[in-house]
């Protein structure tokens, strides 16, 4: 297979100074498996900060950025920014932001192009609800998120997909491992079908919602499976044992 295992933590808008230093301080002892990229996603106003203590095998993303290098979008942080701060990853897409923050898969689209053009590495989210789901939809879904990111950029080298099932998304309700594999497996033919082989190949396709050091071992053991998206447990030390999860 030859894909890097890439885990992702998805802090959300949790912390404060205190609650990261206790987190570094399990990054920091790990050990942390270094066949396994880990990727931390932090709140923007500690972004400088994490970077700053951050021990070297742990990179740093943002959960959002916005579409322009600058100007008048009170609010927003630019790709640029985000450079500045050495910080090389951002997550787009995130189920919160479709939902809460109503980004249509056509702004995600547009930030994912931005924000790669910019030299960034993008962590895309797609996904679907349960009534999705229930439906029959699933797939329909998650071409369709996918096929409006495609419609805007040309290199997948520096994208991860993370399918992460909203349903399952800090509830508990993890996707079996045969239930995500059978997505997962479908978004490579689906890249293999509409973008090439080569990209079919080569992308990166984490599983997100509700990983736990609990179910990380059988879900990282599917072959389609390239590493996670970890929300509430990447603050805890657990963390490192999902980090671990291929070992
Ligand atoms: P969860 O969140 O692990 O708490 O379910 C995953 C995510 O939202 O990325």
């Amino acid at each position: 297979m030859g894909r890097k295992f890439v885990v992702g933590g998805n802090w959300k808008m949790n912390g404060s100074k205190a609650q990261i230093n206790d987190i570094l301080a399990f990054l920091k002892s790990g050990p942390l498996n270094q066949d396994t990229e880990v990727v931390v996603g932090v709140p923007a106003v500690y972004l400088d900060y994490v970077k700053t203590n951050a021990p070297a095998n742990v990179e740093v993303a943002a959960q959002n950025c916005y579409k322009a290098e600058k100007g008048a979008f009170t609010g927003e942080t630019s790709p640029a920014m985000l450079k500045d701060l050495g910080v090389n990853w951002v997550i787009l897409g995130h189920s919160e932001r479709r939902q809460i923050f109503g980004e249509s898969d056509e702004l995600i689209a547009e930030k994912v192009a931005f924000a790669l053009s910019n030299g960034l590495k993008v962590i895309a989210c797609i996904g679907e609800t349960l009534q999705e789901r229930e439906a029959g939809q699933t797939e329909a879904v998650v071409f369709r998120q996918t096929q409006a990111i495609a419609d805007k950029i040309q290199d997948w080298s520096n994208v991860v997909i993370a399918y992460e099932p909203v349903w399952a998304i800090g509830t508990g309700k993890t996707a079996s491992p045969q239930q995500a594999q059978d997505v997962h497996k479908a978004l490579r033919d689906w890249f293999s079908k509409n973008i090439s082989a080569e990209v079919a190949n080569a992308i990166r396709i984490q599983y997100g919602g509700s990983v736990t050091g609990a179910n990380c071992k059988e879900l990282g053991s599917q072959p389609d499976i390239d590493g996670f998206l970890v929300g509430g447990a990447s603050l805890k030390p657990e963390f490192v044992n999902i980090v671990n999860a291929r070992q």
